[in-house]
């Protein structure tokens, strides 16, 4: 009997992969591809190989570890080369990193990147270059470091109705407000140890005032809701009794965490997006939390993704939120995804409007609110406020308002506050 000769051997494709940075997130991403090469096979066998990673500084990047025949510091001609089939981006920034990425797509080259800059800020043009040529443009990175959040908003629930998206995705505020909470200690000396340790940047602006939190607020609201946001829209400033406060966390004071722990709440950087009427509303707003739930036990830089949906309820995502190893799972699994031909994080969702202006109050309807009054010993509270949920201490009084409207509790705040002194009013999540 004579067998039949073996079918012909088809070698599945293996793309080409050109890195741009090998900063925290691209050394890990190297470390991982050109150490686990049979980890990153799709289903045919096509692999994936890092052929090239460019840099600025060559000899540091050799230093790091990255094999010097892999190293140019000639980013835009990586992306020209017609042997480059996907781009990872992980340079960070504005420019170059949005003229390159664009580069890619136009020449219908897929795109990796963790770069929530790039993405919230110019995700409208970015979708409709990707759109036009086909190519992939894959972001699971930019939001959450290893929470594979998008993945599960675009593919997973993409049946639902989502009403509410919000989390905990800045890992450096976070990492402040716990440590300011649990050592008493206030916000400036917490942030020069934040950024001895690495987990603040030399110029904090971007995390502690809210933007970056924004950003990936505006890549949540995209595959939640299907518009891109405009960054600048999206409120940043808690209300205080007699105005607004300042951006982010960069109010918050130590007095305010303690009264908060008295009343049994904890202080987190919120940001939500709630569809409401056909608008969305977003904010990125300190916010008091139960120190007894999930957000309230979200400590140092961990974060949590809380999603609201119809059929599904409520689902929590918790996990490392930033850092080399966990930013790299998520690039490698969009690697992978692009591999297997699964298009763009928002493959199968209708093409996103943009950029879209999101409601300016979002603090509509009732609700408590929770303030510190320094050096503020006041005497029978107003209606608004309960007196049941007033703690004194030396240095001044912790305040929950009843159940009541923004103008209602800052109206009340304000009566009892002595002349030209102001208090940060913060939204009581219960
Ligand atoms: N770090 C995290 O935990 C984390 C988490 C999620 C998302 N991300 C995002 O991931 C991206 C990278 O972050 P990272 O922390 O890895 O940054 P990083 O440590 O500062 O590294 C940036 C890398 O990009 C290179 N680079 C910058 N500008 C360049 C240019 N014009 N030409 C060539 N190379 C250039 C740098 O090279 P030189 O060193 O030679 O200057 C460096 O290798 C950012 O978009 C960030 O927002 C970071």
């Amino acid at each position: 009997m004579t067998r039949p000769s073996p079918a012909p051997s088809v070698r599945a494709e293996t793309l080409s992969v050109a890195m741009l940075g090998a900063g925290t997130v691209g050394r890990a991403v190297a470390e991982w591809m050109l150490g686990q090469p049979d980890r990153l096979v799709s289903a045919d066998g096509g692999g994936v190989t890092l052929v090239a990673v460019a840099v600025r500084d060559l000899e540091r990047a050799r230093e790091a570890g990255i094999r010097g025949d892999l190293l140019t510091d000639a980013p835009a001609h990586l992306v020209a080369d017609p042997g480059t089939d996907v781009v990872i981006e992980v340079m960070g920034g504005d420019e170059p990193a949005r003229t390159l990425i664009m580069a890619a797509l136009r020449a219908g080259k897929a795109v990796v990147t963790a770069n929530k800059h790039v993405i919230a800020h110019h995700g409208p043009d970015l979708e409709v270059a990707a759109r036009l040529t086909g190519a992939a443009l894959r972001f699971e990175a930019a939001v959450a470091g290893g929470i594979p959040v998008l993945g599960t908003l675009a593919g997973d629930l993409a049946a639902n109705d989502i009403q509410r998206v919000r989390g905990i995705v800045n890992g450096t505020t976070n990492y402040i407000l716990t440590a300011m909470a649990e050592d008493g200690r206030p916000y400036d000396e917490v942030l020069e140890d934040a950024q001895e340790l690495g987990y603040a940047e030399a110029d904090p602006t971007g995390d502690v005032e809210g933007d970056d939190a924004v950003n990936k607020l505006v890549i949540l609201a995209r595959l939640a809701f299907g518009l891109w946001l405009a960054p600048a829209t999206v409120g940043r400033r808690p209300p205080t009794a007699r105005g607004d406060g300042t951006p982010g966390i960069t109010g918050v004071t130590d007095q305010e965490l303690e009264g908060a722990a008295a009343l049994g709440l904890t202080i987190k950087l919120l940001a939500t997006a709630t569809r409401r009427d056909g608008v969305i509303e977003a904010s990125v707003i300190p916010t008091a939390v139960p120190a007894d739930s999930p957000f309230g036990w979200t400590d140092g830089v961990t974060n949590r993704i809380e999603i609201d949906a119809e059929p599904l309820g409520t689902l929590g995502l918790s996990g490392p939120g930033a850092g080399g190893p966990a930013t790299s799972s998520a690039i490698l699994g969009d690697l992978l995804a692009i591999a297997r031909g699964f298009g763009s994080t928002w493959a199968g969702l209708p093409e996103a409007t943009g950029p879209a202006v999101a409601a300016a109050d979002p603090f509509d309807g009732r609700r408590h609110w929770f303030a510190f009054l320094p050096a503020v010993r006041p005497g029978p509270l107003p209606d608004a406020l309960d007196e049941a949920a007033a703690v004194g201490f030396e240095d001044g009084t912790a305040i929950r308002s009843e159940v009541v409207t923004l103008a209602e509790a800052k109206a009340a705040f304000a009566a009892i506050l002595p002349d030209g002194v102001d208090v940060t009013l913060y939204p009581v999540d219960d």
